[in-house]
């Protein structure tokens, strides 16, 4: 010790203000993030021997809930579009847990025939799929279209996951008990409709509408794929995992303006990591209690009641006859 402890004391004293307000500061910095960690998984429910699928798993939510969920022992396949960033999540996810049980598969929910691709592959090579879990998402892109046309954000958050759920359904309800996941956002609450004059925003595109819209349309999927899912022992639920830092904000810079960019650190303040924005999709996929729940809208590893506009039984079979003749699921 370079101080004596009675100059310590003299030294705390002296700068007893300052000390106190460092200390405040901290405390309620600490506090802060706890309360904005939200909610925590604390099922400690095994995996082995089943086969979970995640969309979009090479980084952020997905990254993390493959982490989790190989750590119990489960199969784990990757879903993902670009092969190094899948090969290098794989090769983490295995060295983390210590489960080689983690596979990558190539699909770009922003091409039909990359779907079917995946989907036959799967119904090939894979047994069973006890959990798929929806993951992937892009956020507020600037106007693109996907290989068949369809408005991004519409097209990968929603058309793409309905028709790779549509088409792993078979197999997953011959799986049974399983679980389809969807994550969704709180965004979805933020839009009063689908807009089915302009599906693909091709009049108008909006970027903030355009996710709002595609968040909302996983709802209404619950609900409908809930609808035709009973007596299968196969439960659908979709969530919000949170204001979660990731890279779905790669696109804001393009698509926001530069006066509500400077608030952007503030917002960062408040978000989950990773790791803590997981637990809602993780909960969902192993929480014992929830074996017979389906149907329901979870956030922060609780149930919350859906957006009105969510709750439309008529909009939510509208979509579904709408989306199946988009991506050429029969009729
Ligand atoms: N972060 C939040 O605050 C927040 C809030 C509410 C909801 N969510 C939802 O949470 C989910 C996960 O998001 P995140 O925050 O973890 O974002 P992220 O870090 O950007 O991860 C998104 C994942 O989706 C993949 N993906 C994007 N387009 C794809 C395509 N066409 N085909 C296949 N995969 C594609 C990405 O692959 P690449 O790496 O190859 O691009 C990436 O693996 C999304 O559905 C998002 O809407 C997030
Ligand atoms: C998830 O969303 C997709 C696309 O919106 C939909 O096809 C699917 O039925 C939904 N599944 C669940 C479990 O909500
Ligand atoms: C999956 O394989 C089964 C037979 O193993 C077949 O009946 C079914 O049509 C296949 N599904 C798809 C979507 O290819
Ligand atoms: C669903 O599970 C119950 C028991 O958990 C079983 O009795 C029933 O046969 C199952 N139904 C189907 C369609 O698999
Ligand atoms: C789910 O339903 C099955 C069959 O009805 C029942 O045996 C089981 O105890 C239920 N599980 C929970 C957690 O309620």
């Amino acid at each position: 010790m370079i101080f004596e402890f009675e100059e310590m004391l003299d030294f705390c004293r002296k700068h007893r203000v300052l000390i106190g307000s460092v200390v405040g500061v901290g405390i309620t910095y600490f506090a802060l993030r706890r309360y904005c960690a939200g909610g925590v998984c604390r099922s400690k429910a095994r995996l082995d021997g089943k086969t979970v699928i995640i969309t979009g798993a090479n980084t952020g939510i997905g990254k993390e809930t493959a982490i989790d969920l190989a750590s119990r022992g489960a199969r784990v396949i990757l879903a993902c579009r670009d092969v190094l960033r899948a090969e290098r999540a794989a090769t983490e996810i295995i060295a983390k847990t210590n489960n080689q049980n983690v596979a990558v598969r190539i699909v770009d929910l922003a091409s039909l025939a990359s779907i079917r691709k995946f989907a036959d592959n799967i119904n090939k090579t894979e047994p069973k799929v006890n959990i798929l879990i929806n993951n992937a998402g892009i956020m507020m892109c600037p106007y693109w279209k996907t290989e068949d046309g369809f408005e991004m954000q519409f097209g990968v958050n929603h058309l793409g996951h309905f028709l790779l759920t549509n088409l792993l359904l078979d197999k997953i309800k011959s799986s049974a008990p399983a679980r389809i996941i969807n994550v969704s956002s709180l965004a979805h609450t933020r839009t009063e409709k689908i807009n089915f004059d302009d599906i693909n925003s091709e009049k108008d595109y909006d970027s903030r509408f355009a996710y709002r819209q595609s968040k909302l349309a996983n709802v209404l999927f619950t609900r409908e794929l809930n609808r035709r899912l009973e007596g299968t022992n196969v439960t659908a639920n979709s969530l919000h995992p949170g204001l979660v830092l990731t890279e779905l904000i790669r696109y804001l810079p393009q698509t926001v303006p530069a006066y509500l960019r400077i608030f952007f650190p503030l917002i960062l303040f408040f978000a989950k990591t990773p790791k803590q924005g997981a637990q809602t999709s993780i909960y969902c996929a192993v929480e014992e209690s929830l074996e017979n729940v389906t149907g329901k809208y979870f956030s922060d590893c609780a149930i919350k009641e859906e957006a009105k506009a969510a709750q439309d039984d008529e909009v939510a079979k509208k979509l579904w006859e709408i989306s199946e003749k988009m991506v050429g699921l029969k009729h």
